[in-house]
């Protein structure tokens, strides 16, 4: 049986050899040698380390088995596992297929398509050789002014619990009876990582890694219910969130991680810190590295992402381990979670990646897949200036039409953050796919001139003799705390596009967001308006509704504000006075 497996193998282990398994360090540091040398147990690509995000499966598969056999050339042989972030597909390799962000997922209402996103995606990061994801982020953003508001499905817990499905897809279905316990279904899936632990989404006006202010029991009706589902499906490992809970850091909170998670909601898989968060837990970071050492191991802490430096933070452990600050029994505790999920997903039996997978990377199953949930993500907030005139479903035969605005034509801008890189890309080099436009111009009839213009004057569209105009103006992309906004206007030149456009041509407006943005100023100017979110490589999706193939089907997972001053303000609230309601989305019939 697994217990006695792990049991015998925990005590053989040396204290170096424990402490390394609990050390999770960046590809950058990862050699073989250092990777044996002090006994690693994991590796992480961050967001912005890759080989190259040309690199190919097989160039991965390389890279990744190169580390591992400096794992397996220890006393022991114990496997490494290899991390990586995957919170919208594989996003760092060039070739593989980007789903919608969780925004733009949450609106679907749909978590069995979420949970074929999580099987497609398992497969995807498998092809490049990497068994363990960061994903899903569990967060429930309750303010959009939070930078990582598009991670969060939605502002409600119980939309949020409901797309836990995600672990499922990406782990597999856990057997009856294995609630609670680690689970995941053989080479071809990957374990998951519910984050971050806990209360991430309610910080103090959004602000990243901020404070949440908020009573026991709002903790737990809001923030703490998918990570009941989490556990329900066997989820993996449970990544800690930088954020505090009523001013205490939330790596430090002995009571939530242990007390909480580990003995009352009985999750047995492993719990692990975001990048350096245990530095983090003073201010200035490493205030007092042995304090926070251990603080954040005795909250219960079993792996340790990426502490800096490693080899500090293991020489600090072992003399804390030593003189017995940290019992041996936290740390056998760690260490026995850890193997447990290596165990669990067969990393012994087979810890080399199978590179025959690598055409899973991108491959065109997938790429429908996303392209329905692109389909189904967006959501039409307006559609005529009176019902009795509605301008959607365009028409596909038409004189000549416009298509406006800096994101029509940019792969980088329609993907969003944590896209080839941790802070995204712009352009259409760095990412396979199809962009708005080129998927209009695919969807019209031959005969329909498609004229674009990024950011055309009005004398150009008033000579222009447009039939109708599609305007797909958004922000940018970013990640984590760059992301934080608090006037979260549409950047410009988006506003004035939509001025100039929507003054003499009848328009759309596809808005490119990782939240709600402010849009009342131009909303009566507008003729439609569509919410698409972050939709990730597949731009015809969007084509495909606007033209009518398919029918508009998303409904608001998020309260869509009038102004910033009403923040934070979520369904349910006293004074709820949105300019599109939770729940709010207008219906088309698809064209027969
Ligand atoms: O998984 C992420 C986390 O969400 C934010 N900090 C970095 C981690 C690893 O990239």
């Amino acid at each position: 049986p697994l217990a006695v497996r792990i049991k015998d193998l925990l005590s053989k282990m040396t204290l170096a050899e424990k402490i390394g398994q609990m050390t999770q360090i960046e590809r950058e540091n990862a050699t073989a040698d250092a990777i044996s040398k002090y006994f690693i147990g994991s590796v992480l690509s961050g967001g912005g380390s890759v080989p190259s995000p040309q690199a190919s499966a097989e160039d991965w598969v390389k890279m990744v088995n190169e580390m591992q056999k400096g794992a397996l050339s220890t006393r022991l042989g114990i496997p490494m596992i290899y991390g990586i972030d995957a919170v919208h597909g594989h996003n760092n390799v060039y070739k593989a297929t980007i789903f919608p962000h969780n925004v733009g997922l949450g609106a679907t209402w749909d978590p069995m398509l979420v949970q074929r996103i999580g099987e497609a995606t398992a497969l995807e990061v498998r092809a490049t050789g990497i068994p363990y994801v960061f994903a899903p982020c569990i967060a429930v953003c309750r303010d959009p002014r939070w930078g990582r508001c598009y991670e969060s499905y939605s502002e409600d817990p119980k939309a949020v619990q409901s797309m836990t499905t995600l672990i499922s897809g990406l782990q597999g279905e856990a057997p009856s009876g294995f609630a609670g316990r680690p689970y995941v279904g053989g080479s071809k899936k990957v374990a998951a990582c519910a984050k971050h632990y806990v209360g991430d989404g309610g910080t103090f006006m959004g602000i990243n890694e901020n404070n949440t202010i908020i009573d026991k029991r709002g903790l737990m009706t809001i923030h703490m219910p998918a990570y009941y589902n989490s556990i329900i499906r066997g989820v993996s490992t449970v990544m800690v969130s930088y954020s505090s809970w009523n001013g205490q850091k939330m790596h430090a909170n002995h009571f939530l991680i242990t007390d909480f998670l580990k003995n009352k909601l009985k999750f047995r898989g492993f719990v692990i810190s975001d990048w350096q968060g245990i530095d983090r837990i003073t201010t200035p970071p490493k205030l007092n590295y042995s304090y926070s050492i251990e603080a954040g191991v005795g909250a219960g802490i079993d792996m340790i992402m990426v502490p800096f430096a490693y080899t500090e933070f293991i020489d600090d452990l072992t003399s804390q381990v030593k003189n017995n600050i940290i019992p041996m029994s936290r740390i056998d505790d760690a260490v026995y979670r850890i193997l447990r999920v290596k165990f669990t997903m067969g990393l012994f039996e087979n810890p080399y990646a199978d590179p025959s997978l690598a055409g899973e990377l991108g491959k065109q199953e997938h790429r429908e897949l996303a392209r329905e949930a692109v389909r189904k993500s967006l959501v039409l907030l307006k559609n005529g200036k009176s019902a009795s005139t509605p301008l959607l479903p365009l028409p596909k035969k038409a004189g000549k039409i416009l298509v406006a605005g800096s994101h029509a034509d940019n792969l980088g801008n329609q993907c969003g953050g944590w896209t080839i890189t941790w802070q995204g890309v712009t352009g259409n080099d760095k990412t396979a796919g199809t962009t708005i436009l080129s998927a209009i111009k695919s969807t019209v009839d031959p005969s329909t001139e498609v004229v674009f213009s990024e950011n055309p004057d009005s004398s150009a569209v008033d000579s222009g003799k447009y039939d109708y105009a599609i305007v797909v103006v958004g922000e940018p992309p970013y990640a984590e705390t760059f992301g934080d906004n608090l006037n979260l206007t549409i950047p410009a030149p988006g506003p004035s596009v939509i001025q100039t456009v929507c003054k003499s041509v009848k328009c759309v407006v596809v808005l490119i967001s990782g939240r709600p943005l402010v849009v009342e100023p131009y909303i009566g100017a507008i003729d439609a308006f569509v919410a698409a979110w972050l939709p990730g490589t597949e731009g015809q999706g969007v084509a495909d509704v606007l033209f009518g193939d398919y029918g508009f089907t998303g409904k608001l997972a998020r309260t869509w504000f009038k102004s910033v001053d009403q923040l934070p303000m979520n369904v349910g609230d006293k004074k709820y006075d949105p300019l599109f309601p939770f729940g709010f989305g207008l219906t088309t019939e698809a064209k027969k």
